[in-house]
């Protein structure tokens, strides 16, 4: 059985890493199209080559209320409805302490990823309202281990406690209407960056490969395959009397750092 036949999804962030597997996963689940958003427009041709019209592109920024529009307007006149918004972009902090932020670091860096993680969060579930309430439709938001615990900076933790108390007032506000509901990965090795605002000049921009199985009381490498069934049941109708709700896809990773100093 395919969990999301005749559904329509706009998924943020769509390029790469999580997001990037999530298209994969939604398309093998059998929904009739995708409207992928991302920065990067050659991240958006190689999904548009791989998976032809089950695909359709925006090339935009989280955080420009007309590039969410934008990707609600195409979801209709290509798929001719919208199910699920799935918000995924984000960006880290560099765990950047602090005592070691300057004034850029506070201004400009926080506004950044705030901007993309929490404020990317919020206009892409106002620009896809109107037409998710029209189907009964879904909110899917990624959340992190840093929702609930600490370990990366500060900018970074507080915009995942924010995007956590996004999805639970939204939750409450759009009920009975629209369905919201987190997943929240442990760390993943896949390419996510740092706000480009809070690199050093000259910093190695390589990701590290995150989430070994030292990291996690089940020891197993997380991969972003691994947190895809938990966005599928949330897309889904199977998730029906789930609303406000979190899936930790950690490997259990959350209930140890609770304990540590
Ligand atoms: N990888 C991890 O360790 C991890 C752990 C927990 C939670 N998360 C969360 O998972 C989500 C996806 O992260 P990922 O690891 O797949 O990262 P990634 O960098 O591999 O993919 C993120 C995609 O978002 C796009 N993007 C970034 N800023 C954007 C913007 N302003 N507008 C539009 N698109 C933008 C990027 O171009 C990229 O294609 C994020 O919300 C992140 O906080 C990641």
């Amino acid at each position: 059985m395919q969990w999301l036949e005749n559904k329509v999804i706009f998924i943020t962030g769509a390029g790469e890493g999580i997001g990037k597997t999530l298209v994969s996963r939604f398309i093998e689940e059998g929904v009739v199209g995708i409207v992928a958003f991302d920065l990067i427009e050659d991240r958006l041709t190689a999904l548009r080559d791989t998976y032809g019209d089950r695909v359709a592109t925006v090339c935009g920024d989280v955080r420009n209320l007309d590039d969410n529009r934008k990707a609600v307007d195409l979801a209709i006149s290509t798929y001719g409805r919208l199910d699920v918004f799935v918000g995924n972009a984000g960006v880290r902090d560099g765990r950047k302490r602090l005592e070691d932020m300057g004034e850029h670091e506070l201004t400009t860096g926080f506004d950044d990823v705030f901007g993309i993680n929490v404020k990317g969060y919020m206009i892409g579930t106002a620009a896809a309202r109107e037409e998710l309430a029209k189907n009964k439709g879904c909110v899917v938001l990624t959340l992190s281990t840093s929702s609930f615990y600490v370990g990366s900076g500060p900018i970074y933790t507080a915009s995942k406690h924010a995007a956590l108390g996004l999805m639970r007032a939204l939750a409450h506000e759009l009920a009975p209407d629209i369905r919201v509901n987190g997943v929240a990965p442990s760390g993943t090795p896949t390419s996510f960056a740092d706000a480009e605002s809070l690199l050093e000049p000259g910093a190695d921009r390589t990701p590290a490969r995150s989430g070994g199985p030292h990291t996690n009381i089940l020891e197993r490498q997380t991969e972003p395959e691994d947190h895809a069934a938990a966005y599928v049941l949330l897309a889904s109708n199977q998730s029906a009397v789930m609303t406000g709700a979190v899936i930790n896809t950690d490997a259990g990773r959350g209930i140890t750092l609770a304990s540590q100093r």
